[in-house]
């Protein structure tokens, strides 16, 4: 395919010398002179593990140039990657100006092109971003999108340092688009890549990119503060870390990775304030790890808004243990949003299968004696009655058995879910706390 690239930086050049590598033919296009220089005389932009053999070799087979002028790198190609800088801003918000301004050139150049062209969207944007991108283009164009054009998001997740290597062995190809031309022309790039390539929404998209950073930030930082305080206490952090990462059940897996309601139970809350007592107690400064209890106090406030916000207050409350398959209350931050109601003065019917008043004994019975004394009344084992109490329904826990109950439910002013039911979602009255 012929393909033009804008910005010849660290992602833009890897992606020129790799794509025509692949068989492609490839413009690149940038502001600075300098760089298009470079490519015109066979040399990377940047200094980057195997890129310059790439580049060389690619510019000897003449399968790559460059050029400072867009209008002739567009009307030369049939798809336009747009691989510039997004810098943050001084005020610490990201700057897509680059962005705008490479698609008013794109727009621009597009005026009198006649073939459909697909512009992708390579560097990191916000969502939403791509909207614009299609209405600056076709303001600039005069053309429409899906018709003469399309916008596909397609981030880049090459690491700086291996990024030939990442660009060749990526975990997933990621393409976010509304034209499945375009969505197919741009997935025939990557054809060759030993890695799935995932259509998702575009929004989806444009956001992964940030949630991946923003968890391999999280990563460095554990493993930091894991690594202060074992220090403190004598203990080899490395050898600790290395004993957490062969933990692929728990650990490093999807388990836990689902956006959803507090933790709650009788460990996650004791020994996460174990830890951070340690930290304490040895001088040892460990924000992410001392923040962590704030974050999931706020998704019980979250999801008390939520119900609030409905402004009805007879509710059914399905699912009161810490988790679902267990009667064990302690600590259960579905105990926390009831009592929180109750305090409020709302009036809830509580349906848990597992929880039986008769049956809580020792420190479980003990708890819940203290937090919620008069559960004996709130409580029933019957799933109809207590929904058919409620203006309002919350959903606790997945495994409710709801099939015969979807017709009551949907006659309800709202059904909240903070566990994501699937059976429900269909509901016209459905609320997710958070998706
Ligand atoms: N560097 C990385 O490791 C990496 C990895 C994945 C994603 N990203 C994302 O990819 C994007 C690009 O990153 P980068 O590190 O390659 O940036 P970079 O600063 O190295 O390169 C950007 C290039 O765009 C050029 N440019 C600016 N405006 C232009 C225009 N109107 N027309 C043509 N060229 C123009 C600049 O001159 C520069 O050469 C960013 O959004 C970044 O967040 C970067």
């Amino acid at each position: 395919m012929e393909i033009s690239i804008f910005g010849l930086g660290y992602v833009g050049c890897v992606s020129l010398g790799c794509l025509a590598k692949n068989g492609h033919q490839v413009i690149g296009v940038d502001v600075h002179q300098q760089k298009v220089d470079l490519i015109n005389k066979g040399l990377p932009t940047i200094v980057e593990k195997d890129i310059d053999t790439i580049i060389a070799e690619e510019f000897k087979n003449g399968k790559i140039r460059a050029t400072n002028d867009a209008k002739d790198a567009v009307s030369n190609s049939e798809i336009s990657i747009i691989c510039v800088g997004t810098p943050s801003s001084k005020r610490g918000n990201l700057n897509l100006d680059f962005i705008y301004k490479v698609a008013e050139q794109i727009g621009t150049a597009l005026k009198n092109k006649n073939t459909f062209h697909s512009v992708v969207i390579r560097s990191t944007v916000l969502p939403g971003t791509n909207e614009k991108v299609g209405e600056i283009i076709a303001e600039y164009s005069g053309k429409k999108r899906n018709q003469d054009f399309s916008v596909v998001s397609n981030p880049e997740f090459l690491r700086e340092g291996t990024a030939v290597k990442d660009y060749y062995h990526p975990s997933i190809t990621v393409l976010g688009g509304d034209s499945e031309i375009a969505l197919e022309k741009v997935a025939a790039l990557y054809k060759e890549l030993p890695a799935p390539i995932e259509i998702v929404d575009i929004r989806v998209a444009e956001v992964i990119k940030y949630v991946n950073n923003s968890f391999h930030a999280v990563k460095v930082t554990f493993a930091n503060e894991v690594g202060n305080i074992s220090k403190a206490l004598g203990i080899d952090s490395h050898k600790v870390m290395e004993l957490f990462c062969k933990d692929t059940h728990l650990n490093i897996s999807p388990t836990y990775f689902k956006p959803g309601f507090a933790y709650g139970g009788s460990c996650l809350p004791k020994d996460l304030s174990g830890m951070v007592t340690l930290g304490k107690d040895n001088f040892i400064n460990i924000p992410m790890l001392s923040h962590i209890d704030a974050s999931n106090e706020n998704q019980k406030k979250i999801a008390y808004d939520l119900i609030a916000a409905q402004k009805f207050k007879k509710i059914a409350f399905l699912g009161l243990a810490f988790k679902e398959g267990t009667d064990d209350l302690r600590y259960s931050p579905s105990v926390d949003l009831a009592e929180k109601l109750l305090g409020k003065g709302y009036s809830l019917k509580i349906y848990d299968k597992n929880v039986h008043i008769s049956k809580l004994i020792g420190s479980n019975k003990s708890y819940i004696d203290e937090v919620l004394p008069h559960l004996s009344i709130l409580i029933t084992d019957n799933l109809g009655e207590a929904i058919e109490h409620a203006d309002i329904v919350v959903l606790n826990h997945r495994n409710l058995d709801l099939e015969n109950y979807l017709d009551a439910l949907s006659k309800k002013k709202a059904v909240i879910d903070l566990v994501r039911v699937k059976t429900t979602e269909q509901l016209p009255n459905y609320i997710g706390l958070n998706w």
